[in-house]
């Protein structure tokens, strides 16, 4: 009896840290059909298209005078921007190495999932939906707000569109704690984001038509933004005043931190890059030029927009909800702040488009290994995109814009996307140690300092996070309790059923082999 329970606990360890093999995956995506059409140029499109958006159109306002909460860095905010690139450039190094290794759909999950085994794995998706389908709900909301704010600047259109009930325009909890009346059917009150839930509708649409068509939809996209942003620059150059630069870290260095920690979030996405790992030619090469690439690129649209911003006006006039538009009609350029919001609403479109996509890949290689409905691996016969998952998705994320606030799935993303890069980086040295010999095409230099590093650099970022924010520092644990729970009444069991399909179907093909010899 004491040799069968110990048999037991022992299996069901195993079972937990049973790994899978990087080749399975490579087999695995070969099998799966998803056509290989993505340049290191795609790839750094798709990078810029996930980074630039709420962050340097929004976040920069607080990060730069602080808010209620927490203190602003002042024009030294391009020093914290500097420390956030830097705490992302580690991370990346690791993605690029993995990605180039395995280069197959999944990103973070999949690399877990070969260094952690089956459990971390598990835990690893869970914790990326919450960057990639929370973070969707939080620029869905964020779109949803300029929009608004695009539609003030047309005095012909119907009053409703520039100033809407707050009920067609907020999620329950905004809507409930405005005050406003709010109508009721069946005693039920009726509260809907109706942008936010349109645009995730629409974004779903073109990805389910395939992903070429949406890497060119991103290019479109990603080119408004930076034009836009590049005439902010060019044109806000002009009235630049050396004295509003002075002082230049009014806040010293928890200021800065502060400002770091605000600005992580224009950082988000950039990983999605490695989920198009199996969509992309030649991975090799072009995963590292498009992971680095575009970190590089973002970094410096971050720094050039930081200090125009931060010379034109004096700190105290920098506006929090739009704050490039608002500098703009500060120094008089009142046409400009269209200008803005139509490049906003392109950015935040590009940005929607990247982590829907992420959702959907990630979503598909936990459905192939047995963790979750094999219905939901299917593969559109014409398009070839993953169409019960891109579906599924996009209803359960239209149901979370209802409830769930904005600041909130901000901030959980933010946990979400912390937590993977630590992950991440740990993964880069357990694989060197337990696969020293296994091909990679790119490594990550100075290992294991710059793993190490990464690690300690984004824990330390999450440490300050987690003092700043209250409710998704209650809610994040919550969610990886609620990923538990799925995982032990359905993966768990599933998963087996999943390897002993496989065991079964290369005795079966062996047996062929052998009768037809
Ligand atoms: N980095 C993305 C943004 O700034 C999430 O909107």
């Amino acid at each position: 009896m004491q040799t069968t329970k110990k048999d037991l606990l022992k299996n069901f360890v195993s079972n937990l840290l049973r790994k899978k093999n990087p080749d399975e995956f490579l087999e695995q995506s070969a099998a799966g059909g998803l056509k290989k059409t993505l340049n290191a140029f795609d790839l750094i499109i798709l990078g810029i298209s996930a980074i630039i958006g709420a962050g340097i159109f929004v976040m920069i306002g607080s990060a730069v005078i602080g808010t209620t909460e927490r203190i602003g860095a002042g024009p030294a905010l391009v020093i914290s921007i500097f420390l956030v690139a830097l705490a992302c450039i580690f991370p990346a190094l690791c993605y690029a190495e993995f990605a180039s290794m395995i280069p197959v759909s999944g990103s973070a999950y999949i690399y877990t999932y070969a260094t952690m085994g089956e459990f971390a794995a598990w835990m690893m998706g869970w914790v990326l939906m919450l960057e990639y389908a929370i973070g969707t709900i939080a620029v869905a909301a964020s779109w949803s707000g300029y929009l608004i704010k695009f539609f003030e600047g047309f005095p012909f259109l119907p009053e409703v569109m520039k100033n809407p009930p707050v009920w067609l325009v907020n999620d329950y909890q905004t809507a409930l704690a405005s005050g406003e009346s709010i109508p009721h059917l069946l005693g039920i009150p009726i509260c809907m984001n109706l942008p936010a839930m349109i645009i995730i509708m629409i974004i779903s649409f073109v990805l389910l038509k395939g992903i070429k068509e949406s890497a060119n939809f991103a290019k479109i996209m990603v080119l408004v933004k930076i034009i836009v942003i590049a005439l902010f620059v060019c044109v806000g150059a002009f009235y630049v005043k050396p004295e509003n630069w002075t002082p230049f870290c009014p806040t010293g260095i928890k200021g800065i931190l502060m400002g770091a920690f605000a600005m992580f979030y224009a950082y988000i996405g950039f990983d999605a890059i490695s989920t198009a790992a199996e969509e992309t030619k030649n991975p090799q090469k072009n995963l590292p030029i498009g992971l680095i690439g575009s970190l590089v690129i973002c970094s410096l649209i971050y720094c050039f927009v930081t200090f125009v911003l931060t010379g034109m006006i004096p700190m105290s006039q920098i506006d929090l909800k739009a704050p490039i538009a608002a500098a703009m009609s500060f120094v008089g350029q009142d046409w400009f702040a269209g200008a803005i919001a139509i490049g906003a609403l392109a950015g935040l479109t590009s940005v929607l488009l990247v982590l829907q996509f992420g959702t959907t890949r990630i979503l598909l290689a936990m459905a192939r290994d047995g963790l979750l409905p094999s219905v939901m691996k299917e593969v559109h016969p014409k398009f070839q995109t993953p169409w019960v998952i891109t579906i599924l998705s996009t209803i359960l994320m239209l149901i979370g814009s209802l409830f769930i606030n904005m600041q909130v799935a901000a901030e959980l993303a933010i946990f979400g996307t912390f937590t993977s890069f630590v992950i991440v980086c740990i993964g880069i040295l357990i694989l060197r140690k337990t696969e020293p010999d296994r091909k990679r095409p790119f490594k990550v230099p100075c290992c294991p300092w710059f793993p190490i590093i990464g690690a300690v650099f984004c824990s330390g970022l999450m440490f300050v996070a987690l003092r700043e924010v209250k409710t998704s520092a209650f809610l994040f644990p919550l969610w990886l309790i609620i990923g538990i729970v799925i995982y032990f009444m359905y993966g768990y069991k599933n998963s087996r059923k999943e390897v002993a399909i496989k065991i079964q179907e290369t005795i079966q093909t062996e047996e062929d082999k052998i009768i037809s010899k």
